[in-house]
């Protein structure tokens, strides 16, 4: 390229720079987006061929990563290439064997699989990027999908150097890994907080997260991090075909990895590695919380895929829980979104495996009932990882005590409303009558409408959320858009600066994407994962909303037979018709997943009136749920129903399954005549004879084997 060429790039490079920070500011402080988004990503796409072409990418202070940022906000929010998955859990040798036979049958292989084993680090993960050797980008995992720019402090992590070494680095290369702070530097610096009248951190992670996400990077310097590098995020050019060889590769560029690393031909082996590491877990100088098996053969990890939120090549075996023995203080009721109360016991405090633990969770009435505790008893408690503490027994049961009495109603002392507390049959939990008159339901509600996983508002916590509540300054989501920096500052007695963030936080959630919001609905049996197929399938609020509007009116329909079903005592056929009338709307949303249960949850949401309401005003209060694009690999099988009958030769039948997913098709089990092609191996039997009877298109494992092949071509 001439000079004058180049030079003419980078000042249109510049001129789009700014551009794209111009429109970040419009739509994230100033919620007046004058380009759509599709507009914006084309011109951020623009912005990272200029500077990939130009060799300009200082990531440091470039913006093409930006995906929402905002002054005030902390860091810049940065999609990771492929999302930060989590792990399962195992909790005995009889859980990895299964998962060992698991993998067995998905990759049909007969013999013995290479399994790595490393210790599970129990830190923060993050994803660390190197452009042609040189550290450009690092990012914490965040939501798994989006996570915070973190990169001028992990300058100061031991184990992530600036540069890599050697001469034949790929262009790209995300590595992952464990941000920890050792045992020892977590007591030295819980003693200077101590000392500085600080709040002391609970555990090293915690420690450890909260010295990376600084916004003074010389606190972080201080902090004296470390990295362990336990995967492979991306590469331009592949390290290795073994998970194994590839972490060497990355140790020998200069980035640390997990230490203890072995590589097992078996799960005896592995399991054999977990107890020697075991042995070894308190003279570790990190904490770890249990290790982490992984096929090593990439192409098989690649074959084995994910499930919705971890990977099916990897799973976490965790130590033993830590156990303490401490006094049950009292018992005290959380009150759910949906009214559920739960118990939670309040402990005298006690260090269980180096965390101070003051909470137990007691579950529901009967765990109470079975464990015979009352406030005063002396309680053996039991920790594992991240999960609440439990109290496994009560350690004075004789002790004359009056038993514990579990409310009748809901408690007006814990944020309840006195309405009466009832169980349906068959269902463990007590929940509140009250509905939407119980304060505590609504503060629970509006908490989940905002929380991080669903509108993500900024600065708007439980202890904000309870505190607007109760000045009235919020009271239904909608209120919330409604807020003004003046309605704050008149209630509270805060600066202008926390109410102007506050505002823009609040405006920069006007549009979330329709998964997001539908998530915030707290629709009954509604979590991420269904919200998130649903509006991959219907792309678009009124799209969705059309087929709510068939739900109702099929339901409607069905009232009159159910009704009178009821009427005349004719029990049976009243299931029978709720039964299949269930499986009619699961039909009508047709989203795989969705079932009879969640299909008529939909249903009952938009009848309730309230709930009408609710949308309505959020709609008029300026907030509209942005369409979701959403692709899967486009393939003649797309949109079609698939059913895998008689054995398959090469394939496992999960694996078929997964590879059929992944060409947008719909699994069923069963031939009907929605059914668009039966998969027939030897041995298809009845369902192969009622595909012929409707005309089914039949194909056998080569054939559906080339469709996979063409899809991926
Ligand atoms: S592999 C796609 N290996 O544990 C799966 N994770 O509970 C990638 N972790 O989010 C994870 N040590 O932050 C892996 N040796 C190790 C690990 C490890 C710690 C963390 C990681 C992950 C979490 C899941």
């Amino acid at each position: 390229m001439r000079k004058k060429e180049k030079t003419k790039l980078f000042e249109d490079l510049e001129a789009l720079r700014r551009e794209v920070v111009r429109h970040r500011e419009l739509y994230d402080n100033k919620s007046k987006p004058e380009i759509t988004d599709a507009e914006y990503d084309a011109l951020k796409l623009r912005v990272d061929e200029l500077e990939t072409l130009l060799g300009a990418e200082d990531e440091l202070f470039n913006v093409s990563n930006i995906v929402g940022s905002a002054p005030g906000r902390g860091f810049k929010k940065v999609r990771h290439s492929t999302p930060m998955l989590s792990l399962d859990n195992a909790f005995n040798d009889d859980e990895v064997e299964r998962f060992y036979e698991r993998l067995k049958r998905f990759l049909t292989v007969e013999g013995d699989i290479d399994l790595a084993v490393e210790p599970k680090i129990d830190g923060l993960s993050l994803a660390v990027t190197y452009r042609r050797g040189e550290l450009v980008q690092a990012v914490t995992r965040g939501n798994g999908r989006v996570g915070e720019d973190v990169t001028r402090n992990v300058v100061f992590v031991r184990g992530v150097p600036a540069e890599l070494h050697g001469s034949d680095l790929p262009e790209i290369l995300e590595v992952r890994g464990e941000v920890y702070l050792t045992k020892e530097d977590f007591l030295i610096l819980n003693e200077k907080m101590i000392r500085q009248k600080k709040k002391p951190f609970a555990n090293p992670r915690n420690a450890a997260s909260g010295s990376l996400r600084q916004k003074d990077a010389s606190i972080t310097r201080g902090r004296n991090l470390g990295f362990f590098a336990y995967t492979v995020g991306f590469s331009s050019q592949p390290l290795s075909d073994r998970h194994s060889t590839s972490m060497e590769i990355v140790r020998s560029l200069g980035i640390e990895t997990t230490p203890e690393f072995c590589l097992c031909s078996n799960v005896q082996g592995a399991l054999d590695a977990y107890h020697r590491i075991e042995t070894i877990r308190s003279s570790l100088p990190y904490d770890i919380d249990g290790v982490v098996y992984k096929v090593d053969r990439l192409d098989w990890q690649d074959r084995l895929g994910q499930a919705a939120k971890a990977p099916r090549w990897a799973i976490a075996h965790k130590f033993a829980a830590e156990r303490a023995q401490t006094i049950l203080l009292a018992i005290e009721i959380q009150i759910g979104r949906t009214g559920k109360l739960t118990p939670v016991a309040r402990l005298e405090p006690v260090g269980v495996g180096g965390v101070t633990v003051t909470n137990a969770t007691l579950h529901n009435a009967d765990e109470i009932g079975r464990l015979k505790v009352r406030p005063g008893d002396r309680v053996l408690i039991q920790r594992a990882g991240d999960v609440i503490p439990q109290i496994l027994e009560n350690l004075t049961p004789d002790e004359p005590r009056l038993p514990y009495v579990f409310p009748r109603y809901c408690p007006i002392e814990f944020g309840g409303c006195g309405s009466a507390v009832e169980r349906e049959p068959g269902e463990v939990d007590f929940r509140c009558t009250g509905g939407l008159i119980c304060p505590a339901q609504r503060v629970e509600r509006l908490r989940h409408f905002v929380s991080r996983n669903a509108l993500d508002i900024e600065g708007l916590g439980l202890k904000q959320i309870q505190s607007f509540f109760k000045d009235r300054l919020i009271d239904s989501p909608a209120h919330i858009f409604t807020l003004t920096e003046q309605k704050l500052l008149t209630r509270k007695k805060k600066g202008d600066v926390w109410a102007r963030n506050l505002i823009n936080a609040i405006a920069a959630r006007k549009g979330p994407p329709l998964d997001r919001f539908l998530f915030a609905l707290g629709i009954r049996h509604i979590g991420e994962v269904t919200a998130r197929d649903i509006a991959r399938h219907y792309h678009s609020w009124a799209g969705f909303r059309a087929v709510v509007d068939e739900l109702l009116v099929h339901r409607k329909a069905r009232r009159p037979e159910l009704e009178s079903a009821l009427e005349q005592q004719r029990l049976e056929d009243h299931d029978k018709i709720k039964r299949r009338l269930g499986l009619e709307l699961a039909g009508i949303i047709g989203v795989g997943g969705v079932g009879p249960e969640v299909a008529g949850a939909i249903a009952d949401f938009f009848e309730e009136p309230h709930n009408l309401k609710v949308l309505t005003d959020l709609f008029e209060a300026g907030v509209s749920p942005q369409d979701v694009e959403y692709a899967p690999v486009q393939s003649e099988v797309s949109g079609k129903i698939v059913v895998f009958s008689g054995s398959l030769e090469r394939l496992s039948r999960d694996e078929a399954k997964a590879q059929a997913e992944k060409l947008g098709a719909r699994v069923s089990t069963d031939v009907s005549k929605k059914t668009d092609i039966l998969i027939a191996g030897p041995g298809a039997g009845s369902k192969l004879k009622k595909a012929e009877d409707f005309g089914i298109r039949i194909i056998d494992e080569k054939q559906w084997q080339n469709i996979v092949a063409r899809a991926e071509a």
